[in-house]
């Protein structure tokens, strides 16, 4: 058996966590031998809610779960940690602009930013699920100078898990035999879902997915509006947001980071270098595979005007959120 990592999971008393810390602890993203000390940090109003979590997850007696520290201080949550998953963040209030939001979550992720800088291992993986994540994670890198860009990344994975979902049903397959489907830039509204290179298993071989769809028109709107407003679908449905699929996807996200994906690829919101026309030196969701601890933008795809317009809206959004968010940070 492996010795413990130390893994922080911000938001910890919050309710995309409650399904997360379960899937960390037992083993379903760091692999069967790696035991997981958890570090859960929450804000000071929220730690009678935490302290009941850690008493759930002493009930679970899981075999890998080596220990587990509360705490209000992000310096102590993520003191020598090895992965981090910032889940935590301010949900939108009543009447609250999306502005507002923005400004009072970039400021929650410099502060973590400059935690981490101080107190983590320098390799550290880094996911951002707290919305906006995109830009969380870029202002957390930010701050986080002496911790490679690449380490920080943001969760694009429920959407690209939700559009492999509709293309399998689409398709009346399971989803394992659909895979290569790509979200392109910012988990928001104007995120791009696109199956032009996706491929689907029929009896043994590969076959493009838009020639099995055989439906340009369903892949070009219906496909793309539906995994763009599943999450307020869900909302709708549930009267609260979605936490199941969420936690399963940040689980999928770090795993396949430290596991690896294997010929598979998968979306992820990393620095972009400029790939595919897209504005640099934002996170940008774009596809990836992950070898050795480390992902590669996939190369060499062929980016169609349809498809050129909708990476062009999503890459002005986040330029935009750049800005906004840059101009809070200065006081
Ligand atoms: P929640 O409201 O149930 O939990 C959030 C928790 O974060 C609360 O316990 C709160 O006290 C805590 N928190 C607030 N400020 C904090 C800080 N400074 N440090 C540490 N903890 C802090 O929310 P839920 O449903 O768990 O969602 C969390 C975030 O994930 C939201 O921003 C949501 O929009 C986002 N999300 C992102 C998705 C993605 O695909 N990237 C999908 C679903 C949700």
């Amino acid at each position: 058996m492996a010795a413990p990592i130390k893994v922080a999971v911000t938001g910890a008393a919050g309710q995309i966590a409650y399904s997360l810390l379960y899937q960390i602890a037992s083993g379903a993203v760091f692999g069967p031998n790696q035991p997981v000390y958890l570090h859960l940090l929450d804000i000071a109003p929220m730690m009678g809610v935490l302290n009941g979590v850690v008493m759930e997850l002493a009930d679970c007696a899981l075999p890998l779960l080596a220990g587990v520290l509360p705490t209000a201080n992000p310096e102590e949550a993520f003191k020598d940690v090895a992965a981090a998953f910032l889940v935590g963040s301010m949900p939108r209030k009543e009447g609250m602009e999306r502005k507002d939001l923005l400004s009072a979550n970039v400021r929650i992720f410099k502060e973590q930013g400059q935690a981490l800088d101080k107190v983590a291992r320098k390799d550290v993986k880094i996911l951002v699920v707290g919305n906006p994540a995109n830009t969380n994670a870029l202002i957390c890198s930010k701050y986080a100078p002496s911790i490679p860009r690449e380490n920080f990344t943001a969760m694009t994975r429920l959407d690209h898990n939700r559009a492999q979902a509709q293309l399998a049903d689409k398709l009346g397959v399971p989803v394992r035999d659909v895979k290569n489907v790509i979200i392109w830039g910012n988990h928001s509204s104007t995120q791009f879902p696109d199956a032009s290179n996706a491929l689907v298993n029929v009896g043994g071989i590969n076959k493009p997915v838009p020639a099995a769809v055989n439906d340009d028109e369903y892949l070009k709107t219906t496909f793309v509006t539906t995994v763009q407003k599943r999450g307020a679908a869900v909302i709708a449905a549930r009267k609260m947001s979605s936490a199941l699929s969420a936690a399963k996807a940040a689980s999928d996200h770090m795993r396949d980071w430290f596991l690896g994906t294997g010929d598979r690829w998968v979306s992820m919101g990393v620095i972009s270098d400029g790939s595919y026309g897209t504005p640099r030196d934002v996170v940008f969701s774009f596809p990836v595979t992950v070898t050795n601890g480390k992902w590669k933008i996939v190369e060499g795809l062929t980016i169609s005007d349809f498809a050129r317009e909708m990476l062009d809206i999503t890459g002005k959004e986040l330029a935009e959120e750049k800005r906004d968010a840059l101009e809070v940070c200065k006081d």
